[in-house]
């Protein structure tokens, strides 16, 4: 895929993982719906920054996507504002803990819908204007693969996700291809201690968090390398196999 000028829609770009996305997206010329949830501020700095450094558009878009009319009306917004999307980027999601015991069904059901339905039901009403073709990615995370302890509903969504990347392959081939990446700790949560980072480091091979510039280039080696659809990219260190 080339860049220049055309469409992404980067959910949760307002801050952290999905702001450095959207803004290396915008480096390359892109134009992009930055949508947001709560990040109305950040969101106005980004199309800010993007106006003065000259660079593409910035349509911020707001949506609480555990609700399903507003993950239709984005859509809608999203394809009448900048026309068809060509790079979808699922990036939106929350991450707490559910201790199996305590899990409570209305967790389950935010979980389920923010960081699982929403990406389907972006993707299925995005893609329907993507005739010219179309780059779907998820954001997933090595925990997909390698559960952690007390976050069972978390890592099943993750785990949908990847799932989702086959089967969306099959069903939206050969226009459109559809992708996931599934990072290791790469920013940790901001209430991360010093303590708790050290030791996410240790346990990768690489002996180091990732960076967001690790995510660009594995975003990056997606968009660009044509032949690839189905297909979920780690980025994690090497902790999968640590
Ligand atoms: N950070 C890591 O090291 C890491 C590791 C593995 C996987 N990942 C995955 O990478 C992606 C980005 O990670 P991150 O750490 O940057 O994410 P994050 O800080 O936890 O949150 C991403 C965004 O999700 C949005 N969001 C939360 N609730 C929402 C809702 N109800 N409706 C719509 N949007 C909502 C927030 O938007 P607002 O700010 O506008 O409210 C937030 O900016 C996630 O999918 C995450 O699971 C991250």
């Amino acid at each position: 895929m080339k860049f220049g000028k055309k469409h992404a829609l980067i959910t949760g770009s307002g801050k952290r993982l999905g702001r450095s996305l959207a803004e290396n997206l915008l480096k390359q010329g892109m134009n992009i719906s930055a949508h947001f949830f709560q990040s109305q501020s950040e969101i106005n700095e980004l199309k800010q920054w993007a106006k003065d450094l000259g660079l593409g558009q910035v349509v911020p878009v707001q949506a609480d996507l555990t609700d399903f009319e507003q993950v239709e009306r984005l859509a809608e917004q999203v394809h009448d504002s900048l026309g068809p999307v060509d790079l979808l980027v699922n990036s939106a999601s929350d991450f707490y803990p559910t201790p199996f015991g305590a899990t409570t069904e209305s967790e389950w059901d935010h979980l389920l819908n923010l960081n699982l339905k929403a990406p389907f039901f972006l993707t299925q009403k995005l893609s329907v204007h993507m005739s010219h073709g179309g780059n779907v990615i998820f954001i997933s995370d090595v925990h997909a693969s390698r559960p952690i302890q007390r976050f069972a509903p978390y890592c099943a969504t993750k785990a949908g996700l990847l799932a989702l990347t086959k089967s969306l392959a099959q069903e939206l081939a050969p226009k459109i291809r559809v992708n996931s990446i599934s990072p290791g700790t790469i920013l940790p949560p901001e209430k991360a201690t010093h303590e708790q980072i050290h030791r996410a480091s240790e346990r990768s091979l690489l002996k180091r968090v990732g960076t967001p510039q690790d995510l660009w280039n594995g975003l990056l080696f997606l968009c660009r390398n044509e032949y690839i659809t189905g297909f979920d990219l780690i980025i994690d260190g090497g902790r999968a196999l640590s």
